[in-house]
Formats: structure tokens, sequence, C-alpha cells
């Protein structure tokens, strides 16, 4: 027989980012936030996916229940982003994210995957859809484990 698992969720949010005009500065602004999150969400068992779009910054979180919720009340309260909406927030069965922090950028290779998507418009507009910023994240997230030669493991 499985085991029960503990309640799973899944919340999105989209936020404004208030980081440097300068691109090397938000840059290491943007991977000091990466490696503290990253170190947090291991230890609260949360998986998570970033996408930074113009100015925006966009996460699914996944997790059980409480930790989630404990996480996205210290992410709404950082000062380093504002405006900070919750897109989604449900029950799951099963997580869609591999990693505890993983961030997914424009420009590359992903280009072609955001322009497909349309998200800025979406965010500009202050409605973005939640299977839109989703799909999205997966398509950036098997794209990258086929470079690495690890897809097959995750279907
Ligand atoms: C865009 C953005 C995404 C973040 N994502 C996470 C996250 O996934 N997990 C997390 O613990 N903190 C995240 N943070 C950082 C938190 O807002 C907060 O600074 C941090 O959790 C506080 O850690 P401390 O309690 O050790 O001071 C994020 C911050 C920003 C601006």
């Amino acid at each position: 027989m499985r085991t029960k698992r503990t309640s799973l969720v899944n919340l999105i949010y989209f936020s404004r980012l208030s980081l440097a005009a300068d691109a090397p500065t938000r840059a290491r602004q943007v991977s000091e936030i990466a490696k503290h999150a990253q170190k947090k969400n291991e230890f609260a068992v949360i998986t998570s996916f970033l996408i930074l779009e113009g100015n925006f910054a966009v996460q699914i979180i996944e997790g059980e229940r409480l930790s989630v919720n404990e996480t996205f009340q210290r992410i709404a309260a950082d000062a380093r982003h504002r405006d900070v909406k919750i897109v989604e927030w449900r029950e799951i069965i099963k997580r869609a994210f591999v990693t505890s922090f993983t961030t997914g950028i424009r420009g590359g290779t992903t280009e072609a995957h955001f322009s497909k998507a349309g998200l800025l418009p979406m965010l500009q507009r202050g409605t973005p859809k939640a299977s839109t910023i989703h799909n999205l994240a997966t398509t950036l997230q098997h794209d990258t484990m086929s470079k690495q030669g690890i897809d097959h493991l995750f279907g």
C-alpha cells in the first residue's frame, strides 16, 4: 500500500522587481536571492521555478501547505519587489518542478519559448494566466534537463 502523502499545494504569484537598473548589479542581486532561497527551500522541501520577464518576477512554489504558506509570507514581505499578487493557489497531486530554486530568463535558447508564451503583455495588463506561467516554466525546465541528459528521468 502507498504511504499517505502530506497535502501538497502550488502557489503562483507575480510581482514587480525593485532591483538596480544596471545589469551587472541586478545580476548579482538576483543571484543573491537565488542562493539564499535555494538553501531555505531545500530545508523546507519546497520546489520552485522563478521566471524573470521584463521587470516582473513570476514564481511557482510547490510543497507542503504550511511550508508554502510560510515561505510566501516571507517572500511577500521582501522589499526587493513590490505589488506581489497571487495568481493561483491550489492543491496538487504531484510536483511539477524538480529543483528547490531555478531561474528562467529570456535570452539565447529560451528566447523562442518566452516569445511564444506571450507572458509579458499579460503581466503588463495585470492578468497573467496560471496555465501560461505553468507551461512556460515546465518548458524551460524540460529544456534544461534535456541539455543535462536527465529529462528521461522525469517523463
Ligand atoms: C523574487 C524573489 C523570489 C524569492 N523566492 C524565495 C524562495 O523561493 N524561498 C525563500 O525562502 N525565499 C525567497 N525569497 C527571499 C525571501 O523574500 C526572503 O528574503 C528570505 O526568505 C528571508 O530569509 P531569512 O528569513 O533567512 O532572512 C525571494 C525573494 C524575491 C525578491
